[in-house]
């Protein structure tokens, strides 16, 4: 197996690589004066099954299209035996369907790109909707970084702390990490309006009174959806309220929106990287290589 860290998870590759043993082929990456991307393999890769790290946070149109450049290039023009491709952030996978008549479901298009261009097997982390991604044409493994963020929070002392999740269909998430955080479940529902995108949480009560709460979510990106999650959960009398997600665009204010709601913390995870991302989720992706990846 062969490591190759792409431009935008370049620190995470290496992790990767380090933490298997395996060679890495570094990655020669500019961006012209016109915005283009320039991608050059410093290395080989003929025969070999190569396994591509790259995120696809903002900038998200550049960071695939440097994807796609890899991929091709590794397996068209430089002969590699079989493609892998690890993107821990699977950009444009909240448009997993059409929600309006002719909306394009944008992940079906990224996925048809990265099949054209050789990849045959995909590993993500915590994407938006697990489901429709079985149901698209490569395999793809959606692993999940919740148990990490909870063990971060067991280890600070927050063992016994209430999960919590954004919207019904997260409570997996809140039931994952109460498995190891032993303080109890539930969910915040959220609703989010199709055309001006704007989110409102149902008021419901949450038996958090004078106790440590932690919500967990896949994205912060406004963080609208949090700040406005964290200040229900100060509303209904939380002691301490921590903001836990996987993937960290934090987009503009976000990181100051949710603080200023009342969120004692915000962590996340090196899926995108930032100052916050404390939690690594290089052993997952390692282990999961190891068990259902490429060979060795
Ligand atoms: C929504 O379904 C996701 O799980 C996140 O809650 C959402 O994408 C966060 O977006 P924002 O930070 O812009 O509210």
């Amino acid at each position: 197996m062969i490591i190759v860290p792409g431009p935008a998870s370049q620190k995470l590759g290496r992790k990767i690589a380090e933490l298997l043993k395996q060679k890495i082929v570094p990655i020669e990456f500019k961006r012209f004066p016109d915005g283009e991307s320039y991608i050059r393999f410093d290395g080989e890769v003929e025969n070999e099954d190569v396994v591509m790290v790259q995120t696809t946070s903002p900038p998200q149109n550049e960071n695939l299209v440097q994807l796609l450049l890899m991929a091709d290039t590794a397996f068209k023009d430089l002969k590699a035996k079989t493609i892998t491709a690890v993107v821990p952030y699977f950009a444009y996978a909240r448009q997993d369907q059409s929600f309006r008549p002719g909306e394009a479901p944008s992940v079906k298009t990224i996925v048809t790109l990265l099949q054209t261009c050789g990849v045959s097997k995909i590993f993500t982390v915590n994407s938006h909707n697990p489901a429709i991604l079985k149901t698209l044409q490569i395999p793809i493994e959606d692993l999940s970084a919740i148990p990490l963020l909870a063990e971060h929070f067991k280890n600070k002392g927050f063992n016994g702390a209430f999960s919590l999740a954004l919207g019904k269909k997260g409570l997996a998430t809140a039931v994952e990490a109460a498995k190891i955080l032993e303080g109890g479940y539930g969910y915040i529902s959220t609703q989010r309006d199709r055309i001006t995108g704007k989110v409102t949480i149902e008021k419901k009560s949450l038996p958090v009174k004078d106790r440590d709460a932690i919500i967990f979510d896949d994205i912060i990106s406004s963080g609208g959806t949090m700040a406005k999650a964290v200040a229900w959960t100060r509303k209904q009398g939380a002691r301490t309220i921590h903001a836990a997600c996987v993937h960290l665009l934090l987009i503009g204010d976000a990181e100051s929106r949710i603080i200023q709601s009342g969120a004692d913390s915000i962590v996340g995870t090196d899926s995108v990287s930032s100052h916050i991302s404390v939690v690594s989720v290089a052993p997952l992706i390692a282990e999961a290589l190891v068990k259902r990846g490429a060979k060795r």
